[in-house]
């Protein structure tokens, strides 16, 4: 992985330079300033390379602005770029329930998210992510109740979340799933993947598979930033 930057470039496009020139290009410059700032406090964190991707951001803005959602989820928080994506471009009384375990890192882009206006959109809940969906299923109003979800959490997971959002979102509702081509790897051979890809590539290439198969749900991956597998739901 190549860093342009602030933001890595993973691998899908042909060279490192077309990511950049796509950036500079289209991303960027309608990128609202919130976002930029968000960026900039992630890039200075160690695990930086988790931030949803700015090329994410734009094509999940387009989407959200298409479905208009008012009920939404999002699995997998961190400094809260994505949370904003949603916030800015879903109405004013729409709502986020955003998940995350660890808060210490929401903490950091919340003043942005406050100066941004749209606080009053994110219902944060610090929690493991599936207990918190489970709770929500025990309450029959929540089914089929939400249009859209984000889910950017633990990997090895994302069938079980697959699941359980199956039940909480409306039928023609979307779930976004990120890292679904996991930097590229799920394509090349086991012996050439760096150690550190080889787990979650299997996951990736687990649920690829699982939701290629799935009659519940029409598809499409498309390869923006580290992948993205949208569904929608029948
Ligand atoms: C890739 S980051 C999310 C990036 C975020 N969407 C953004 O826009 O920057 C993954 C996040 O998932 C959280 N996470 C991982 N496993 C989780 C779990 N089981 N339940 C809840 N959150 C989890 C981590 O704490 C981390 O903040």
């Amino acid at each position: 992985m190549e860093s342009h930057g602030n933001v890595v470039h993973r691998g899908l496009l042909q060279t490192g330079d077309l990511y950049q020139y796509l950036l500079k290009t289209s991303v960027y410059p309608r990128e609202p300033d919130s976002l930029k700032q968000i960026r900039t406090i992630t890039s200075t964190l160690p695990r930086a390379v988790m931030g949803t991707s700015p090329d994410v951001g734009q094509f999940m803005s387009l989407l959200l602005k298409l479905i208009n959602p008012k009920k939404t989820i999002e699995l997998g928080v961190f400094t809260g770029y994505s949370a904003l994506v949603t916030a800015l471009n879903i109405p004013e009384d729409g709502k986020i329930i955003a998940i995350d375990h660890n808060r210490s890192t929401y903490e950091m882009g919340l003043p942005v998210i406050q100066k941004a206006g749209v606080e009053h959109k994110i219902n944060y809940v610090e929690s493991e992510a599936l207990p918190v969906l489970d709770k929500l299923l025990q309450d029959t109003e929540n089914h089929e109740a939400f249009d859209f979800a984000f889910v950017d959490a633990d990997k090895n997971n994302y069938t079980n979340y697959h699941e359980k959002l199956l039940k909480l979102l409306k039928p023609g509702a979307i779930v976004i799933y990120d890292n679904t081509l996991w930097g590229g790897s799920v394509a090349m051979a086991e012996d050439s993947v760096t150690a550190n890809r080889i787990e979650m590539r299997k996951y990736a290439i687990e649920f690829n598979e699982i939701l290629a198969a799935d009659t519940r749900v029409q598809i499409a991956q498309v390869p923006v930033g580290d992948g993205v597998t949208i569904c929608r739901r029948l």
